[in-house]
């Protein structure tokens, strides 16, 4: 990671409008609260809610954790953001076969094997969710809300845990 340039992070759902807003929030808090130079976005691989605000179920239970999502609005996955982020986060299998899918077509636009962007999915270095999927809460009730909350929060930890052994080099 340079200390000049921020490392960019990309979390990615399906509708961005539940999962990756969340996870985008709760990420850059604790980035924030570290001092980290990493800036974080979200979209989801499907355009069915592009510029919608977050769902307003997770933007209420956000909100009392003092996550304010009202500003964010979805967009799309593009192959574009290959080559503008250094790591993109799926929030779980499907969303990583889409993003894989959207990968190939930037290694094809852009003619090369070696995209900026790596891609992790979000729990992977949180120890008590390791291989857990960041289960969609669209249709379910208030728990599958606090659940992502949850997991955001213990991913993020880690992942800042990450981040602030490679900005030591
Ligand atoms: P997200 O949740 O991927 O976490 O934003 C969903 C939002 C909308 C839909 C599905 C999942 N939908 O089918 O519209």
């Amino acid at each position: 990671m340079s200390s000049q340039q921020p490392y960019k992070v990309l979390c990615v759902c399906l509708g961005n409008i539940c999962r990756s807003p969340t996870a985008e929030a709760v990420l850059r808090h604790f980035c924030q609260q570290q001092q980290l130079n990493v800036h974080v976005d979200s979209a989801g691989t499907a355009a069915y809610h592009i510029g919608e605000a977050p769902d307003s179920r997770s933007q209420q239970y956000a909100k009392q954790r003092g996550y304010d999502l009202s500003n964010l609005r979805a967009r799309q996955l593009s192959p574009q953001d290959f080559q503008d982020f250094d790591l993109i986060l799926a929030m779980d299998e499907q969303n990583l076969k889409n993003i894989q899918r959207i990968e190939q077509q930037a290694q094809a636009q852009f003619s090369t094997q070696h995209l900026r962007a790596q891609v992790a999915m979000m729990t992977e270095h949180a120890q008590t969710l390791k291989g857990q999927p960041i289960a969609d809460p669209y249709y379910g009730s208030a728990a599958g809300f606090e659940q992502v909350l949850d997991q955001c929060e213990i991913a993020s930890r880690a992942w800042v845990l990450v981040f602030k052994s490679s900005q030591k080099q």
